[in-house]
Order: structure tokens, then sequence, then C-alpha cells
């Protein structure tokens, strides 16, 4: 099946091409946690594209040779160097016409870079469109989101679920046509509604480096006690959870959303070497919205990546109660009380 990623046609070379896009972050609902092969999912996972949290990416390509050079609004960024270094190495046998350009990339996010917020998923997303943007330059054809959501794999897992559609799904699901491990399909047409304006306050606990990457945590699912099981819950929290965003069912969504976090971290907890990335402050917040959602009958709930933040999910209409509880209860467990408002976006962009 990667096969058919393969550009096999001669193209004719441009002397030099430019574009620009932005490419936003996203939040799983069932989480992606264990890998194989090449950042192939071991579960499928789905998840909410968000608006505010983006990055943007402007590329000149000129013919020559092969190399890139990659800044951060203008700064030359080394660091960022072997990340890319790699992704062109994986994408190259994909898209043969890269080792006859030498790239000139420059970055840019639109949420601050030391907040705990991952932006390998908005960055790979966004370089991954400029890529397909000279692609389809090159050979006359229309933008082919699946390959770009494919590319974007190869640079970071969860990266391709931030290019197309409000709603992603990757991974092969037994209950969804079409679904891949290659790539995320577009599964907006699942969102009742009340979904199709659902907010995501991201509560910032610790804007640190985490203690254990990413990387690291999903090879600790190779040899967990607990990976086969957690593999199948994934798929049929997948079914219910799809069922729950048709049929505008929140106490479904709550539910499952809510399980698949603490699972997640549950996962981190039981693996060998064991290890905690959540905070005291992010429980103190669980609490909060347990007793709010209690107290006052709104449907607000949690989620959490691989991380100590916390995302707060609740639909537009009750904006301003939740404001409230933020104000009066929530910032003071957050670092410098510092918060940023999203909300379900729609995928990436050309500038
Ligand atoms: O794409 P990665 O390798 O950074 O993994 C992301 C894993 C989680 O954010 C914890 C879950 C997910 O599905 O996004």
């Amino acid at each position: 099946m990667e096969e058919n990623f393969k550009l096999t046609d001669q193209v004719e070379l441009k002397e030099s091409l430019t574009t620009k896009w932005q490419a936003p972050s996203n939040i799983a609902l069932v989480k992606y946690w264990g890998k194989h092969g090449v950042q192939l999912p071991a579960n499928p996972s789905i998840s909410f594209t968000l608006d505010a949290c983006r990055t943007i990416t402007s590329v000149k390509a000129s013919k020559g040779t092969h190399g890139f050079s990659i800044s951060y609004d203008g700064v030359e960024k080394p660091e960022f160097a072997p990340k890319i270094k790699a992704y062109f190495e994986r994408i190259s046998s994909y898209c043969p016409w890269i080792t006859s350009y030498h790239f000139e990339i420059d970055t840019h996010n639109t949420f601050p870079h030391s907040s705990g917020i991952a932006s390998s998923a908005s960055s790979m997303a966004a370089l991954s469109a400029c890529v397909m943007d000279f692609e389809s330059e090159l050979t006359g054809t229309s933008l082919d989101y699946h390959k770009m959501s494919f590319l974007s794999r190869l640079g970071s897992g969860s990266a391709c679920r931030s290019l197309k559609g409000a709603a992603v799904l990757w991974g092969e699901h037994v209950d969804t046509d079409g679904s891949s491990n290659l790539y995320g399909i577009d599964k907006s047409d699942l969102l009742h509604p009340v979904f199709q304006d659902f907010q995501d306050t991201i509560l910032l606990v610790d804007k640190g480096e985490k203690v254990v990457s990413s990387t690291v945590g999903h090879d600790l699912m190779n040899d967990h006690a607990y990976a086969s099981a957690r593999f199948e819950q994934a798929q049929s929290n997948l079914t219910i959870l799809k069922k729950a965003l048709k049929d505008g069912d929140l106490a479904t969504f709550i539910k499952i959303t809510e399980s698949e976090a603490l699972t997640l971290h549950a996962m981190m907890m039981t693996s060998h070497p064991y290890f905690i990335l959540m905070k005291p402050n992010t429980l103190s917040i669980i609490e909060e919205i347990w007793a709010f959602r209690k107290e006052m009958q709104i449907p607000v709930c949690f989620t959490l990546d691989a991380g100590a933040n916390v995302h707060m999910l609740y639909p537009s209409e009750h904006k301003t109660a939740v404001d409230g509880l933020i104000n009066n209860k929530l910032t003071k467990y957050c670092q410098n009380s510092h918060y940023i408002c999203d909300q379900i976006g729609t995928g990436a962009k050309k500038c």
C-alpha cells in the first residue's frame, strides 16, 4: 500500500518554488499509544482538529544540491535540523524530486514555545502541506490530502491527524471503512451539530520539558503487560465514541473521552520503567471539573495528552459558565495563570 504513494512519473523541475501553509495541532479523544514499524499505530485513534494552536511555515525551494536551512521567525535553529533531516530522508522515496532541491524553511507557532504543547504535530503537518503543494505544482495535479497526511505521519505519528477535517481518524478500525494505518481520514461527517463548535481550553499546568518523551512512551508499550487488552479497548472505545459523536450523546462522549485520558496515563504508570506525567495540579483541575459538572449539570469534561496540561472540552453554548469556572477556580492551578482558548478547527490552509 505504501507503494501507492510513490511518485514514479518524471516531473519537469522548475528553478524555484515558494509556498506558505499553516496547520493546526490536534487533540486525541481515543488515544494513540504504542507503535511499530515506521510510525504505524498499534491501535486506531480519533482527534478533534484545533484552530488557534497552529504552525505557519513558509518554504522556498531552489533547484540545486539537496539540503535545507531551518529557522524560527527568521532565526536559524540548528537544533531543529535532525528531525527535518530524518523527515526528508523518510519521504524521499515517495517524493524523489525533493533530492533536486535545496529548501529554505521558516516556521512560526501561534502558541508559546515553552507551553508544554507539542508543536511536532502542527509543524510536521505544515511542512508536509508545503511539500505536497510543490508536488502538485510540479505534476500539475490537484493536492493529495491522503499523501499529505501520509508524509506527516512519517515526521510525527499524530501529525497525520492535522491536515483535513474537524475530526480525523487514523489507524485500522474494525468498524470504519477506509480507515488506514498509513494516514488519517476526515471524519467531520460524524459530527452532530453540538460538536461542531466545541471548545478546548488548554490549562497550562506545566510548561517544562516532559521527563519522558512520547517516542520512549510508545516503545514501552512493546513489552507492556496490558498492551493487547489496551489495543482491543481502543477499537471498541472508538466504535462507541463514533456513535456518540453522530448522535450528539454528550454523556457517552464524556465517559469515553475521560476514560481514554486516564487509561493513557495508567499505561505510563504501569510500564517498565513506570513514569508519571501528571502533576498535583492536574488532579486538582480534574476534581474541580468533576465537581462543577455535577453541581451545574454542564457537560464539560477533560482530556490529557502526554503531559501535565489539561484540555477542557465543552459545547460553546456553555462558554460563559466555563469562563467563570476558569477564572474563579482553575487559573490558580496553572503556571503563571496561563491558559489557551482554542476550539475545533478544519485543518491546514494555504496562507
Ligand atoms: O505523535 P506522537 O508520537 O507525539 O504521539 C502522541 C501521543 C498522544 O498525544 C499521547 C496521543 C495521541 O493520540 O495524540
